[in-house]
């Protein structure tokens, strides 16, 4: 049955897993999206495309918990193109201020455009008549105009996850005019902040040269594009109840004991990723104790590292960097049951997260460049009685909303330093002040109301539109 609205991202909801009895199956995937656009689904009997992962090619539409699923297969081939070539080591580098150098093959775009014709052809045979659609994130930016050419009744909206750069930095791309082309076939583009907005505003008045004024681009056609921020967040109430389950508690009280019951617990849980700044984090840590302002008796550093995109030959580097430097440091500054840094690569599911955060009296994120940092908000979210501190980056689009946090510039060691230092010695008073204030941000602008955001602008924009007089040229 087709859907008043369908879901386009490169992600299902759901991972694919061997259950008990051995046979394939389904779990849900931990990330924080499905919580926000689940009820937005069950009110307009939604449906979900997006890649499984992995390689299967018999996958046929499903039901999960009441969600309806569709799942996009694709070939050894397009996956290395598509996600690992194009989205992962092109986009992604060139998206984040060219953190690791972004690569530009002439045949990872081919299966980019390739596989967003996939899944925008996907989404027309689910849509309804008039439905809306709503796409996600870099890997799919040529979606928005494929649907808009083959379906030109649909409302469509597209949300960016991770920073748009600069002019300068966007330039680099052979096929800039194609992606900027591609998302304004949407009728809203949501970013994470103001300035992602207003770099896509920009360069589409420059590359394109289409007219805007503020957050609204005028086609030629007539039909007119928003370009907005719409911060993203967490399921704050879900985080809390878990950090205050009994399960957590105990689980919380094992955890510390396990760590030998060391005074502070640094705590840092990143997808393995080069953005996010591990290894300068790790080292700013570890001259702490090498100057003598603790010990490893006092303080011990929790890194989850979680393993992603593991042939991608990036990662692979990154993730032999970072182990070796926890190898040294360990080596260097541990002692018998006392390492300084408790390194684990794996993932866990929500429970374990928010037993961690709760455990944590120092969360630790770093990142050189980062859309939002959903992290930051859940430790925040799960500090139930205002106690912990947070180190955050300033280069994290969480620094605009978490004011309260020791603000870091990542790429300042002696700065990063400091902040650490001042966070481990922080008096209660001041981290409970700091917190209470974060924790009223987090809990007032959830992913409920962050989804509710964009699905009433992209709806409401639909009678707005035809009301607008045209301004004049705006540079
Ligand atoms: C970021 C991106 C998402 C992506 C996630 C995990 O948060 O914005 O689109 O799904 O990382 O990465 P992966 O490559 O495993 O999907």
């Amino acid at each position: 049955m087709p859907s008043d609205l369908v879901i386009v991202a490169n992600r299902l909801p759901v991972d694919r897993v061997t259950l008990a009895d051995g046979k394939p199956g389904w779990r849900r995937s931990p990330g924080g999206l499905v919580t926000a656009i689940e009820p937005v689904m069950r009110t307009g009997n939604g449906v979900w495309i997006g890649w499984p992962g992995g390689n299967d090619t018999d996958l046929e539409p499903f039901e999960d918990d009441g969600m309806q699923l569709v799942p996009i297969s694709l070939t050894p081939e397009q996956v290395q193109g598509f996600y690992e070539g194009f989205s992962n080591g092109t986009l992604w580098p060139l998206y984040h201020d060219v953190v690791a150098k972004p690569a530009f093959h002439r045949e990872w775009w081919e299966y980019y455009v390739e596989v967003n014709r996939i899944f925008a052809e996907k989404a027309v045979e689910h849509a309804a008549e008039g439905a809306t659609v709503w796409v996600h994130d870099y890997q799919l930016q040529l979606v928005p105009q494929m649907l808009r050419e083959l379906r030109p009744d649909l409302r469509i909206g597209f949300y960016l996850h991770i920073p748009f750069p600069p002019q300068e930095l966007f330039q680099q791309l052979p096929w800039r005019r194609q992606i900027l082309e591609g998302l304004l076939g949407a009728d809203l583009v949501g970013f994470q902040l103001s300035g992602g907005a207003a770099n896509f505003v920009r360069l589409v008045r420059h590359r394109v040269g289409h007219k805007t004024h503020r957050d609204t681009i005028y086609l030629p056609d007539g039909r007119t594009v928003r370009a907005k921020a719409f911060p993203i967040s967490i399921d704050a109430a879900g985080f809390e109840k878990l950090a205050t389950s009994t399960a957590a508690a105990t689980r919380s009280s094992d955890i510390r004991e396990a760590l030998g019951n060391p005074r502070k617990i640094f705590l840092g849980i990143d997808r393995l990723d080069y953005t996010k700044g591990i290894y300068a984090r790790l080292r700013a840590f570890s001259e702490l104790i090498k100057d003598g302002h603790f010990d490893v008796e006092d303080a011990v550093f929790v890194q989850v590292a979680v393993p992603s995109r593991e042939r991608v030959e990036q990662y692979k580097v990154l993730r032999d960097e970072i182990e070796r430097l926890v190898g040294r440091i360990n080596g260097d500054l541990g002692r018998i049951g006392r390492p300084a840094i408790s390194y684990l690569h794996s993932s866990y599911p929500r429970e374990e997260m928010a037993a961690l955060y709760r455990t944590a009296d120092i969360m630790v994120v770093t990142p050189y460049r980062d859309g939002m940092n959903l992290v930051a908000k859940e430790y925040v979210a799960c500090r139930y009685d205002d106690t912990g501190a947070l180190v955050l980056s300033e280069f994290a689009g969480a620094a605009e909303e978490l004011r309260q946090a020791w603000l870091v510039n990542p790429y300042d060691i002696n700065g990063m330093k400091s902040a650490l230092l001042e966070a481990y010695q922080a008096d209660e008073k001041e981290t409970q002040r700091r917190m209470r204030a974060m924790r009223k941000q987090v809990r007032q602008h959830d992913v409920q109301a962050w989804a509710r955001s964009f699905m009433t602008e992209l709806t409401d924009g639909e009678h707005e539109h035809d009301k607008k007089t045209r301004p004049a040229h705006e540079d």
